[in-house]
């Protein structure tokens, strides 16, 4: 039924070179930073961490359940394919369905990591330089964790799906420094953050949630990093670069909820691909995705002034407009919270 082998496709057919334009900016005003930026800066550093230390990689996963996920997580939950499986069956799909969603957060971290890269050379200003430079380093350590968890005890890795491929390539090849944040710091991780809290909540099993726990307490800087450099930047901006945004806002926003479903899993398993995926796309499991997903970015979005008519109708028209609302500052505060209570719950099993 599956494939044994740790991917699903040989890395040299699936690995690529984007060859964008890059241009690089040194400065030469070293004192005159931002507080907010610098404060960032500083928080950036003092809450640096190993991952070989604070995650427990003695654990394992569960042979049937690797993550322990109920099995509404699973986007044919409840479909007559899913209910005509046995149970034997029903453990490759959670099994391949969980490494696949693993691997698209690896691949996304590595994206994450070549941004932020990026940003460092591209933008105009020291105290913007410095905070990225922290966020390489988490960048790097959340692939670090990704990686353990997918090949060390998965065994079983996707390659990156072609939708996230293609936003993460559009963002990566544009040559103004803005479109990296945008992309990355506001909408990817606004997605990441929306995927990683679904385990960090739900998954019973401990090494799969503390993993998705840590790495969202450094994303939730990270998002705040994106916020404070846009909000100051864009209303600078002409109408015409502004809408120039908005647009490119509106269609990741459709990308990502309209196709990161996971065709690739179907397939591998041996289950009809077109009746999966046109069931899994109203799924449950979908519906509180998207959910989760637009209450990390509309109000972000809204908050760095890109909310022209444009960006306003078709969250309107996907009927997540009301989100604008939320306080994103607390979601954040909170999932940095969260992760404090984990090392508690560690340190408490320890001493026991
Ligand atoms: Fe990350
Ligand atoms: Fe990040």
């Amino acid at each position: 039924m599956s494939t044994q082998l740790r991917y699903t496709l040989p890395v040299d057919q699936t690995e690529w070179t984007v060859n964008g334009e890059t241009s690089t900016t040194l400065v030469w005003e070293y004192e005159d930073g931002r507080d907010a930026l610098l404060n960032l800066y500083d928080k950036g550093k003092k809450q640096q961490w190993d991952a070989s230390d604070r995650i427990d990689w003695s654990l394992d996963l569960d042979p049937e359940n690797p993550m322990l996920m109920p099995d509404q997580a699973v986007p044919i939950f409840g479909s007559p394919v899913w209910e005509k499986l046995t149970d034997k069956e029903k453990v490759q799909v959670r099994r391949h369905g969980q490494a696949w969603q693993i691997s698209q957060f690896l691949h996304g971290e590595q994206g994450a990591l070549v941004c932020t890269a990026k940003i460092v050379q591209q933008v105009p200003d020291m105290d913007a330089k410095f905070y990225a430079a922290t966020q390489v380093i988490d960048e790097a350590r959340h692939v670090e964790a990704y990686s353990r968890l997918l090949h060390e005890k998965f065994e079983l890795a996707y390659p990156i799906n072609p939708h996230l491929k293609a936003l993460l390539d559009n963002i990566i090849s544009d040559s103004r420094w803005d479109f990296t944040y945008l992309g990355m710091q506001i909408l990817i991780e606004g997605l990441a953050l929306a995927a990683f809290q679904r385990i960090r909540d739900v998954s019973q099993n401990r090494l799969a949630a503390s993993v998705n726990a840590y790495v969202m307490q450094d994303e939730a800087r990270h998002v705040a990093f994106g916020r404070l450099a846009l909000r100051d930047y864009y209303p600078h901006l002409t109408e015409h670069e502004r809408a120039e945004r908005e647009e490119f806002v509106v269609e990741a926003c459709y990308l990502m909820r309209d196709r990161l479903l996971a065709e690739e899993v179907w397939g591998a398993v041996g289950l009809p691909v077109k009746e999966c995926l046109e069931y899994s796309r109203d799924s449950d499991a979908m519906r509180h995705f998207r959910g989760r997903l637009f209450s990390r970015i509309v109000p972000t979005v809204k908050d760095i002034g890109l909310w022209g008519k444009r960006v306003r109708d078709a969250y309107e028209k996907m009927g997540v407009l009301d989100l604008a609302a939320l306080d994103s500052q607390a979601m954040l505060d909170q999932d940095a919270k969260v992760a404090d209570q984990f090392d508690i719950e560690t340190r408490m099993a320890q001493a026991r």
